[in-house]
């Protein structure tokens, strides 16, 4: 099933990008620099499928980095959005579009009472620490090494995601004036968050986490971690924040939170909430939001923030998510590709390691396990380079880079995962 990769059109407009944008990119990991090698240029998606410049089609494990949970360009979405198209782009002005995707926010999110509406995840978080200040009349905050919060200054402290791939432990630019309020911890080690309190008594604003990591590589979380960090916040004053841009209606319809029966004081969403249209969001507890102007002193605000569009593609792709037996099919398939490439990967000779819940997975080139970033780190990037090439080649769109979840959707078949799985197995045997 080897495609002759014809790659000539994707390095014309790349190479032309480079002059024009930096990194001939508008979000630094899709320049492919963590596995080398050319990126690819989209031209089209559909279902499961992505379609580059050149004619050449890819089995995409992707997503668009997470919300296409229904596969691209959804008839219903479509069909949805061409309507509301004609009825105006953006209003900046309420519109009823934005209650319906609020309530069915509230009814889906056990910690969400209220919830506000903004453009990106990254905003959405900016938003939250904000929120988690004013709150608590404190400054500092914890999070968790490898874990990525948007590229807000104070998140850009041993973040995972593109700033992992790059190398880069934070960014210059980024004051240290700021980064001083930001405490960090290995992901699930209770004992150093107990240290951080102990030391920081009465300063702590709150925890933020991603409640199963996405940017770092897949990496769950250790039974009791989440419960931990639920209790040594309570004792401590200081919020718990679950940052589910990632895997809000992902895990599943009610995020992580539902999932490992955890409740959070505040939650941001992103990606899924927007079907694919740029959305982000924040909420929790009613006296908390209540803090968030107009109805609140804690200023934020968006010129396009609610825009129908967005709250229209957000509202069918949740609909989509409603159907009985969503999360049970993205369970059933991205199972077995998980288990199906670790099967292969031993059979092969290789090293690897990795897992998924619902549709999210990973794999990681070690030994394992892995429980946090250090553990991650000790994977062998230039095979996963390599397999990472040599999928692209089979017709498998896989994140380029090793520290990235994939994604499975509705839309992948069993077909599809076969597919895969023949195409890992023929990478893994000349690797
Ligand atoms: C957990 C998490 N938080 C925040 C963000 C930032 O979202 P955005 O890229 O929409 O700004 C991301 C993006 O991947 C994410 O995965």
């Amino acid at each position: 099933m080897t495609i002759p990769l014809t790659t000539t059109k994707s390095e014309e407009i790349f190479a032309a990008a480079q002059k024009i944008m930096p990194g001939g990119v508008n979000s630094p990991v899709r320049a492919f620099k963590s596995v080398g090698g050319q990126p690819i240029v989209f031209e089209r998606v559909k279902g499961a499928y992505a379609w580059d410049v050149d004619g050449n089609q890819y089995i995409d494990y992707v997503g668009s980095w997470g919300p296409a949970i229904c596969g691209h360009t959804h008839p219903d979405v479509i069909n949805a959005l061409k309507e509301a198209l004609e009825k105006g782009t953006s209003f900046g002005a309420p519109c009823v579009l934005e209650n319906i995707l609020a309530e069915m926010v509230i009814d889906a999110v056990p910690s969400v009472e209220m919830v506000r509406f903004v453009n990106s995840g990254t905003e959405a978080c900016l938003s939250v620490l904000r929120l988690m200040r004013a709150f608590t009349g404190r400054d500092k905050l914890i999070k968790f090494e490898g874990c990525y919060h948007g590229h807000g200054d104070m998140f850009l402290v041993k973040a995972g995601s593109g700033v992992a791939t790059l190398g880069l432990p934070d960014s210059p630019g980024v004051p240290k004036a700021v980064t001083i309020s930001t405490l960090t911890a290995p992901y699930n080690d209770l004992e150093a968050v107990k240290e951080l309190f102990n030391e920081n008594p009465g300063e702590i604003a709150g925890v933020i986490l991603e409640p199963i990591v996405g940017n770092a590589g897949f990496i769950p979380p250790d039974a009791g971690f989440l419960e931990g960090l639920r209790v040594l916040t309570k004792e401590n004053g200081a919020l718990l924040v679950f940052d589910e841009v990632m895997t809000g209606f992902r895990i599943a319809y009610g995020g992580v939170q539902e999932k490992f029966g955890v409740t959070p004081d505040l939650t941001t969403l992103g990606k899924v909430i927007g079907g694919g249209l740029p959305v982000g969001a924040y909420g929790g507890r009613r006296d908390i939001m209540s803090m968030v102007a107009p109805a609140g002193p804690m200023y934020q605000a968006g010129t396009l923030s609610g825009n129908p569009l967005a709250m229209t593609a957000g509202i069918k792709t949740l609909e989509l998510l409603q159907k009985p037996g969503t999360y049970e099919y993205l369970d059933k398939i991205t199972k077995k590709l998980s288990a199906g490439l670790l099967k292969i990967a031993k059979e092969t000779g290789h090293a690897a390691c990795g897992g998924q819940i619902s549709g999210m997975f990973g794999l990681f080139f070690t030994e394992g396990p892995i429980h946090n970033y250090e553990d991650a780190k000790k994977s062998d990037l230039a095979k996963f380079s390599r397999f990472h090439r040599g999928m692209l080649e089979r017709g498998i769109y896989l994140a380029p880079s090793q520290f990235e979840a994939g994604f499975t959707s509705l839309a992948h078949t069993d077909e599809d995962i076969d597919k895969t799985l023949a195409a890992a197995r023929e990478v893994m045997s000349s690797l």
